[in-house]
């Protein structure tokens, strides 16, 4: 049974369909595969991956997550079943520690309550050990443990990232949606981005990656799909897509 079945799914904002019948499949076995999805600008990718991720809702069409209609479902109840998707570390979210903010994202936990008690600087030091010991485990995972205590404001742009993925971690996901995790990374830091989405790939995790940099999906992604006009254009091997004269098209703007 695929992990992820995207059906006919369609999204129109007025007379615009960002997204205009798409049909995308995630293979279940083996576990940890690394998808992409790239295509030009105003493609559709992030109104696709928002509706996935049960932040905004479909006009028409089905996802199924290993066989399960998840189309009404919200976030929280999608990630209790192991779909995930990273957010950008907010400004509020700044002035916490970093170990804080991966304490926020736990699941059943009344974000804005924990805010509130982190804001006044009484974190409770009862907190569960167990909790304390998965947002460790996932800092060790990135490579963020030393940096436990520091504002999460104060972070590089890269290091940014790899808390937004430390923070999915959190939720012990089966499948991970990142809307471009390179943007704004330095090289130096993409490696050890690459790096870390690989490691937890290894460990059964699975992906589905929206990217620019040609050079991150190429190091990452087994199998590509491309969006052009809210559309998938064509699927494949990343050297297969990228040696799509339809594929260039798109991103030249030109008429297939
Ligand atoms: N909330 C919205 N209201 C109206 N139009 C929207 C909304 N969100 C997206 N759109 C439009 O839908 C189309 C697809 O946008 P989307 O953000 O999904 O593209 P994208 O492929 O992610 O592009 P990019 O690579 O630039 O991030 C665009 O024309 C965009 O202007
Ligand atoms: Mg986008």
């Amino acid at each position: 049974m695929p992990l992820l079945q995207v059906l006919g799914l369609q999204k129109a904002y007025g007379g615009l369909q960002a997204v205009a019948g798409v049909d995308l499949d995630l293979p279940g076995v083996p576990g940890g595969q690394i998808t992409g999805l790239i295509g030009p600008n105003g493609a559709g990718k992030t109104t696709l991956l928002n509706i996935i991720s049960g932040v905004e809702r479909a006009s028409a069409g089905r996802v199924l997550l290993q066989g399960h209609d998840i189309g009404a479902l919200p976030q929280h109840r999608l990630a209790a079943r192991g779909l995930v998707r990273t957010f950008q570390i907010s400004r509020d979210l700044g002035q916490l520690t970093v170990l804080e903010n991966l304490l926020l994202a736990r699941p059943r936990q009344t974000g804005e309550k924990l805010l509130k008690l982190f804001a006044h600087g009484r974190l409770v030091r009862q907190e569960e050990e167990a909790a304390i010991e998965t947002a460790r485990a996932a800092l060790l995972k990135v490579n963020l443990w030393q940096l436990a205590d520091a504002p999460a404001a104060t972070l590089s742009g890269g290091q940014k990232k790899l808390l937004e993925l430390s923070r999915a971690l959190m939720l012990k996901p089966r499948l991970v949606l990142l809307d471009e995790p390179a943007a704004g990374v330095a090289p130096a830091m993409e490696e050890i981005l690459i790096d870390t989405i690989r490691g937890l790939a290894a460990e059964g995790v699975d992906f589905l990656i929206i990217e620019h940099d040609l050079d991150v999906v190429a190091a990452l992604c087994e199998h590509v799909y491309v969006m052009a006009a809210g559309k998938i254009l064509t699927q494949g091997s990343f050297a297969q897509v990228t040696g799509d004269s339809r594929v260039v098209e798109a991103y030249l703007g030109l008429k297939p």
